[in-house]
């Protein structure tokens, strides 16, 4: 499982930025309350008519062109997300066709704020079974389109925002090197879109009752935050026989700055060697790591031979992890045989 990795990044956000500011005009808060609970400065919102299928759209094509990969090379999409741009046809083949990949696999997948770590588990090991060689997976959230505006405690949180990734085999060494994945169901209420699907069909009455908006137990959802990080990553460092010193960046699901600081706390990491973002986008759900490793790879926070680790965690509830030797792309005679 060591040869499967990214050889290409993308991301893209909406234009229009909402700010600290901007939400005490429309509930009972301040820039000094969201900023100090939650390091949240400003986020993007999508435009009225634009779907997250464009904002995956975009970040996909640039993934596509960093990894120097045809559309028609693509054989496998996934797109992870908590607001597709219908209950079905998948936002996955909704993208793929736009990119002009016609006849790759493709679905929809949705693990909430882990989906894209959930997404890039699952593509790898279609490249690691030999099925595919090349797979596109993004996360990608207009959160915007089922926030309630009135709740101060989840308005102010969320963002819009795409990131993307192409997997393919990669030089022996690099790449991931040990993945988790789990859920415990049990706590699904906490964070929950209650309508719109078959339990409460969308129906006048639901609506007026905002119960196709997201409804957050923000205090119980924050201390599993806290704890599924610092088990998943203790966890990922035994299954691949690394110390916590070897790491050097990890990228958190990014929902609050206190979430990553205590869990930080916990595990005794250097702040430098944690990435956050979260202050200009918010919490994007499933976009939030790979927006974040973009940015990093952006920044050279990032280079050739490092190893980082990415956890996420959100609804289901779910969490997941990777551990990954960046780099080692262009394994190109590679046909899959020996994965
Ligand atoms: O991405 C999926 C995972 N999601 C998360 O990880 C989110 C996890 N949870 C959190 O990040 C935090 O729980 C929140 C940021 C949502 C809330 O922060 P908190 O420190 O846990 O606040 P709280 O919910 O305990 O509320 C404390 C007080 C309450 O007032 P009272 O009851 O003490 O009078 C809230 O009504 O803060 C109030 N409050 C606000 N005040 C001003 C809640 N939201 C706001 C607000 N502005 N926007």
């Amino acid at each position: 499982m060591s040869r499967v990795g990214i050889v290409g990044l993308g991301s893209y956000v909406p234009e229009d930025i909402l700010t600290n500011k901007d939400f005490e005009k429309m509930v009972d808060t301040t820039d000094s309350w969201i900023t100090a609970r939650t390091g949240i400065k400003e986020r993007r919102k999508a435009r009225e008519g634009v779907p997250v299928s464009e904002l995956c759209y975009q970040a996909a094509r640039q993934a596509l062109e960093d990894a120097g990969i045809l559309p028609q090379e693509v054989e496998l999409v996934i797109v992870a997300s908590v607001t597709p741009d219908y209950a079905f046809p998948a936002t996955a083949c909704l993208v793929a066709d736009r990119l002009g990949i016609s006849k790759a696999a493709a679905f929809d997948l949705e693990a909430g704020c882990s989906g894209f770590i959930y997404a890039a588990v699952t593509a790898s090991q279609f490249i690691a079974a030999g099925m595919y060689r090349t797979a596109l997976v993004i996360g990608g959230e207009t959160l915007s389109k089922i926030t309630n505006w009135q709740d101060r405690g989840t308005c102010v949180l969320f963002g819009d925002g795409a990131g993307a990734a192409v997997l393919q085999p990669v030089e022996d060494g690099y790449g991931f090197l040990g993945m988790e994945l789990g859920a415990d169901g049990s706590g699904g209420d906490l964070l929950i879109q209650p309508a719109g699907g078959s339990s409460i069909p969308a129906t006048t009455a639901s609506v007026q009752a905002n119960l196709h908006t997201i409804r957050m137990a923000g205090r119980e959802v924050f201390k599993f935050a806290v704890r599924v990080i610092e088990e998943s990553v203790q966890s990922l460092l035994s299954k691949c026989d690394l110390r916590l010193e070897d790491i050097d960046l990890f990228l958190f699901h990014q929902a609050n700055q206190r979430i990553i600081e205590a869990a930080a706390r916990r595990l005794e990491l250097d702040q430098e060697k944690v990435f956050v973002n979260l202050e200009r986008y918010g919490n994007t759900s499933a976009a939030s790591i790979p927006l974040a490793l973009d940015e990093a790879v952006q920044q050279k926070r990032i280079r050739d031979g490092d190893i980082l680790m990415m956890v996420g965690f959100g609804a289901g509830l779910t969490w997941g992890a990777i551990a990954c030797k960046w780099g080692g792309k262009g394994n190109k005679d590679d046909q899959n045989e020996n994965l």
